[in-house]
């Protein structure tokens, strides 16, 4: 008998703070409604954020009680009302202490045998977190920012990736305006020699859609970031992004943002 095995796909950056945790979430809603059973794990164990952007209760079962020994994964399993299942990370700093990051092999192959899809948000940078994440992964997205710093910080990423022989589907490039003095789509590729796979535009939608605890994708269905992470997801599982739901003025978004 074949056992079922879940893609890990790890959503990394070397700068923090440019959407990792963001792409994670909204992805994960946009594989689920593609069909895929899809579970969204927080990968920073340190500074855990999942949590605070789908909205889930404080004090659960969390990944540190697992990787401490102290619960079981299927204990740390939230179903989020759109179908997508979240393992959250604590956000006690005193829960840091005791992890063992090597637990996490076995922990992922235990979310595998039910899930198609695991993304891995990962930790900014090069730490042993970071580091961590990209060794369980099978494929890799870098998230970046269309300026030089989260750029330079990428490149780093891409040649660790290299390194660890781990294959990269390409990076996304998230808050572009599309203005003047930001780097281009064509700079992002030749730099870091990797293929733009997706464009998130900068859109007020999503920190509103943080502060009310649901992922954009959820909160604001047609927004120009909705509808790029939509695309991104629909890419990444070779389906198309169902535009005619949308109406003219949304397909008129959509080619803009394209
Ligand atoms: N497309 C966007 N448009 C506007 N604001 C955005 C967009 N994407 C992310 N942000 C803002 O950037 C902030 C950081 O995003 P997020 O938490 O996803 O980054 P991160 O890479 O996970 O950060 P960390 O490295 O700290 O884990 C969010 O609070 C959000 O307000
Ligand atoms: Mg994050």
């Amino acid at each position: 008998m074949v056992i079922a095995m879940a893609r890990i796909v790890t959503i990394i950056s070397g700068k923090g703070g440019v959407g990792k945790t963001t792409i994670a979430s909204n992805l994960g809603v946009v594989l689920s409604k593609f069909g895929k059973r899809t579970v969204v794990v927080d990968g920073n164990v340190t500074t855990p954020n999942i949590s605070l952007h789908m909205g889930i209760p404080f004090s659960p079962i969390t990944l540190h009680d697992v990787l401490r020994g102290e619960a079981h994964i299927k204990e740390a399993i939230y179903r989020h009302p759109n179908g997508v299942s979240i393992v959250p990370g604590s956000i006690s700093l005193t829960d840091v202490h005791d992890i063992n990051l090597e637990k996490f092999n076995e922990v992922l192959s235990e979310l595998s045998k039910d899930a198609d899809v695991i993304l891995l948000d990962a930790p900014a940078g090069l730490g042993k977190e970071a580091l961590k994440s990209m060794e369980v992964a099978h494929d890799i997205i870098i998230v970046t920012n269309p300026d030089i710093p989260s750029v330079t910080e990428a490149l780093k990423i891409k040649e660790l990736a290299r390194t660890l022989n781990k294959n990269v589907l390409g990076v996304v490039v998230n808050r572009s305006r599309g203005k003047k003095g930001e780097l281009s789509e064509k700079e992002i590729s030749d730099i870091i020699e990797l293929p733009v796979i997706g464009k998130i535009p900068e859109d007020p939608n999503v920190h509103h859609s943080i502060m009310s605890k649901t992922p954009v994708v959820i909160f604001r269905p047609n927004s120009p970031s909705s509808i790029a992470m939509r695309k991104l997801g629909a890419d990444l599982v070779g389906e198309e992004v169902n535009i005619s739901q949308f109406g003219i003025f949304q397909r008129l978004i959509n080619w803009l943002t394209k």
